[in-house]
C-alpha cells in the first residue's frame, strides 16, 4: 500500500529531506519504513557510527567479504562478472539487513594520480558505464538499491570539497556524463552527487546537472548528497537534491527558511519526499521478500574468480610464466600480505586469512617445486644480514617471484598520489635482485597505473593484480602456475611517466581545475598525440595466442551496423580473450580522438577452437556531442571500424561511409 504523503506535515516533510544519523533515512517515528545504507562498491562495509547532536560519538567495524576493487572488475572486461560482483555484495546486504549499496563509482580516470582510481572502472566512458550498469543490475536483482556515484567530474581527491572542475560542454557530455548515462540504464534506486563544484556550482546544488539527470537521462530515483557534500540545504533542495547525508543540525532550518521565504516550493518538496518514500517502501518489500542465496565460502570463491579474471599479464619474456618446476624464491611485501583494497570509505575488513604466495604456489605445483621465501636469511654484497635488501635465496633460485605494490597508505580517498613510482626501497630490491638473478617475475598490486621504468627492462615477467580483494593470493598463484590463462586487459593506460599524462603533475590552483585536455583523456590523448605508452589501454597478454579473421560489416541503415569476425585459439590450452571494437571518424568538423571504444566481447576458446563474434554499432557509436545543436550528431563521411586485442593491436579494419540526408546535416565537410 502506497503511503499518502498528504498525511505528512510540512515539518515532517522537511525532516525527511535530511538523513537520520549517519546511514539511515528518518522513518518519522515509525510512520515510514526503516531504510539503512552502507558502502560500498567492494563489499558490505559495516562501519556503524553512533551520533549524538550531529556528532559521531562512537564507531564499530564488522567484517564482510572483501571483493576485488572496481578497477580489477573493469580489467576483467567481463560484464557477467561485474553483474555477479554487484549481486554477491547485495547478497551480503540482504544477510545483514542493509537496503542501499553506496556504489558503483563510475568516475573517469582522468589522471592516474587520483587517490580513488582503484574504486573506479576506467579512463574510458563506454567501458566505465557498461561495467557500472552490469554491477547495478546485479545488485538490484537482489532488491538492494544501488547508488551510482559521484555525479560528476570528481576526478581528483585533492581539494575535492572546494576546487571546481571546469569542463566544456562537449567534454562533459562525451567523457564525464556518458558513464552515468550508461550506468543509469541499470536502473539504480539512487545516485550520489559529488563533493566538487562543476563550472563553479556545487554538484549537490547544480540545477543544470540535475535537469540533465531527470529530463534527459530519465532518472526517477533518489538523488542523495555525498557525506557533508551540501553547502546550503535550501539551495540544494531547490536544485532537486532529494536527501542530504548524513544528518546535519543546520539542514532543517536552512530548508524551512527557504520554504517560508518562498524560495523552495511545496511542489519541489513533495516530489523529493515522494521519491524518498518510494525508496523506503521498496526497501520494506525487499526486506520482506529477500532471502540470502550464498554462504561466505561461496562469496569468497566469487571474489577469487573475479580477481583471477582481472589479473593482467603485462610482460612474459622467454615464456618464464607459467611456473612449472625448480627452486622458486617468493618474497616481497605482497607475498605475505598484498593490499586487497585502497583506503577510505570502500575499505572492507575481512576475516579471511590471506596465505603466503609461496604456500599457494606450493599447493598447486607440489613436489615439482622447492619454495624459498623471505624467511631465509639475506645477503648483500657478500655479507649475510637480516634485512630487506636482496633476498639471499634469490641468488640460486631458478625463478624469483617478487610481489610489490602500493597500498591503502598510498592510494586512498581524500588524497592523491604525487608520483606514479613504487616506493624506492621496492625499486631498489627489484633492480638489485635482477643484478644477481636474470629470472625475475614481478607481481604488482596497485589501484592505478605505476611508472615501472626503473626496473621493467630488468625483469622477465610482470603480472598486474590490482587491489584484488580477499581471494587475490589464490588467484595470483593459479595464474602464475598456469591453472588458468590470464585474460585481464588494462582499463587504464600505464603511461611511460607522469609527465606524459594529459595533466602531468598539475592539480589545479585550489579554486579551479581546468580540463584543458578536453575529450583527450587516457588513450584518446596518447593515441591522438602519438605518444608512446608503457602498456596501452585494452592490453593484456595470455598464455595462448589468438587469431582474428573474416570481418564483415552488415549495414542496416546509415547509422546501424552489425560487425562480425572470427577469433581462433591457436594454442593447446583453453583461454579467454577480450576482443575490442573501436570507431574512428576519418574526417571531422570537430577535433575527435584517434579512436573510441564502442564495443567489446570476452570469449572462452578451447584449443584450436574458433568462435564468431557479433557486435552492434548504433548511432551513438559514430556521434559526437554538438554543442551548438545541443544534441548528439553524426556527420556524413567515412568511419573506420577497428577490431583489436588492445587499442594499439588492431587486427581487423573496415570502412563505412555514412550518408545521411543533406537536410539532416549542418556542415559540409570534405569527406
Ligand atoms: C564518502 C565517499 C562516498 C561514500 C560516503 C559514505 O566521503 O565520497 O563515496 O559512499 O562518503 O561513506
Amino acid at each position: 500500500m502506497k503511503f499518502d504523503i498528504k498525511k505528512l506535515s510540512i515539518e515532517e516533510k522537511v525532516t525527511l529531506l535530511t538523513g537520520k544519523e549517519w546511514w539511515r533515512l528518518d522513518s518519522l517515528d515509525g510512520k515510514l519504513p526503516e531504510l539503512e545504507m552502507h558502502d560500498g562498491p567492494h563489499g558490505c562495509r559495516r562501519v556503524i557510527y553512533t551520533m549524538e547532536n550531529g556528532k559521531i560519538v562512537s564507531r564499530e567495524r564488522f567484517s564482510s567479504t572483501a571483493m576485488p576493487s572496481l578497477a580489477v572488475v573493469a580489467n576483467t572486461w567481463n560484464t557477467e562478472l561485474a553483474r555477479l560482483d554487484g549481486e554477491t555484495i547485495a547478497d551480503e546486504f540482504v544477510e545483514y539487513g542493509k537496503d542501499v549499496l553506496l556504489g558503483p563509482g563510475v568516475n573517469i580516470k582522468r589522471t592516474p594520480l587520483c587517490g580513488r582510481n582503484f574504486e573506479y572502472f576506467s579512463e574510458d566512458p563506454y567501458l566505465s558505464g557498461t561495467m557500472g550498469r552490469a554491477f547495478i543490475e546485479g545488485a538490484e536483482s537482489r532488491g538492494v538499491s544501488a547508488c551510482v556515484k559521484h555525479y560528476c567530474a570528481n576526478n581528483r581527491e585533492y581539494d575535492r570539497d572546494y576546487q571546481s572542475s571546469e569542463v566544456d560542454e562537449r567534454t562533459l557530455r562525451e567523457i564525464y556524463l556518458t558513464p552515468f548515462e550508461l550506468a543509469l540504464e541499470g536502473k539504480p534506486g539512487c545516485l550520489m552527487t559529488s563533493y566538487n563544484p562543476i563550472n563553479g556550482i556545487y554538484a549537490s546544488e547544480n540545477e543544470y546537472l540535475m535537469n540533465i539527470l531527470r529530463n534527459e537521462f530519465g532518472f526517477g530515483g533518489v538523488v542523495m548528497s555525498d557525506w557533508y557534500g551540501v553547502r546550503e540545504s535550501g539551495r540544494a533542495h531547490r536544485a532537486g537534491l532529494d536527501v542530504e547525508m548524513p544528518f546535519r543540525t543546520d539542514a532543517y532550518g536552512q530548508v524551512m527558511r527557504a520554504y517560508e521565504a518562498g524560495e523552495l516550493s511545496i511542489e519541489t518538496i513533495d516530489a523529493e519526499v515522494t521519491r524518498l518514500v518510494e525508496l523506503m517502501e521498496k526497501a520494506r518489500e525487499s526486506r520482506r521478500n529477500g532471502s540470502v542465496k550464498r554462504t561466505h565460502e561461496q562469496r569468497h570463491e566469487i571474489a577469487r574468480e573475479i580477481a583471477e579474471e582481472g589479473i593482467v599479464l603485462l610482460k612474459n619474456e622467454d615464456g618464464i610464466l607459467p611456473l612449472k618446476s625448480g627452486k622458486i624464491h617468493v618474497s616481497g611485501s605482497g607475498a605475505k600480505s598484498p593490499a586487497i583494497g585502497g583506503g577510505g570509505s570502500s575499505t572492507i575488513q575481512t576475516d579471511y586469512e590471506i596465505r603466503h604466495l609461496g604456500d599457494e604456489i606450493k599447493d598447486i605445483l607440489g613436489d615439482a617445486v622447492t619454495i624459498l621465501t623471505e624467511k631465509s636469511i639475506f645477503r648483500t654484497n657478500g655479507k649475510v644480514v637480516a634485512g630487506n635488501r636482496v633476498p639471499y635465496t634469490a641468488y640460486d633460485a631458478d625463478t624469483v617471484v617478487l610481489s610489490f605494490g602500493t597500498d591503502a597508505t598510498i592510494e586512498f580517498e581524500d588524497a592523491d598520489r604525487t608520483s606514479l613510482r613504487l616506493p624506492k626501497s621496492m625499486e631498489d630490491i627489484i633492480v638489485e635482485t635482477a643484478d644477481v638473478n636474470e629470472n625475475v617475475v614481478i607481481v604488482l598490486y596497485s589501484g592505478s597505473a605505476i611508472d615501472v621504468s626503473p626496473w621493467i627492462d630488468r625483469v622477465k615477467a610482470l603480472l598486474y593484480i590490482g587491489y584484488g580483494g580477499e581471494g587475490i593470493q589464490e588467484a595470483t598463484a593459479r595464474v602464475l602456475c598456469g591453472k588458468v590463462s590470464p585474460s585481464g586487459k588494462l582499463a587504464e593506460t600505464f603511461p611511460m611517466c607522469l609527465e606524459d599524462t594529459p595533466t602531468g603533475s598539475y592539480r589545479g590552483n585550489g579554486f579551479v581545475d581546468r580540463y584543458t585536455e578536453g575529450v583527450f583523456v587516457g588513450y584518446r590523448y596518447y593515441d591522438s598525440y602519438k605518444k608512446n605508452v608503457r602498456f596501452p589501454f585494452g592490453f593484456g597478454l595470455s598464455y595462448a595466442e589468438f587469431e582474428y579473421s573474416d570481418m564483415t560489416v552488415k549495414k542496416h541503415s546509415e547509422t546501424d551496423y552489425t560487425v562480425s569476425f572470427t577469433v581462433t585459439n591457436k594454442s593447446d590450452i583453453t583461454a579467454k580473450e577480450v576482443a575490442e571494437l573501436y570507431v574512428k571518424d576519418v574526417f571531422s568538423a570537430v577535433s575527435r580522438p584517434e579512436k573510441e571504444l564502442k564495443g567489446f566481447a570476452k570469449i572462452e576458446l578451447a584449443p584450436g577452437e574458433s568462435k564468431r563474434v557479433e557486435l552492434k554499432l548504433a548511432e551513438r557509436a559514430f556521434a559526437y556531442y554538438s554543442v551548438f545543436q545541443k544534441k548528439w550528431y553524426v556527420e556524413n563521411g567515412a568511419f573506420e571500424i577497428l577490431v583489436g586485442s588492445s587499442s594499439r593491436d588492431i587486427r581487423l579494419k573496415a570502412r563505412v561511409d555514412i550518408s545521411l540526408p543533406a537536410s539532416e546535416q549542418v556542415t559540409f565537410v570534405v569527406h
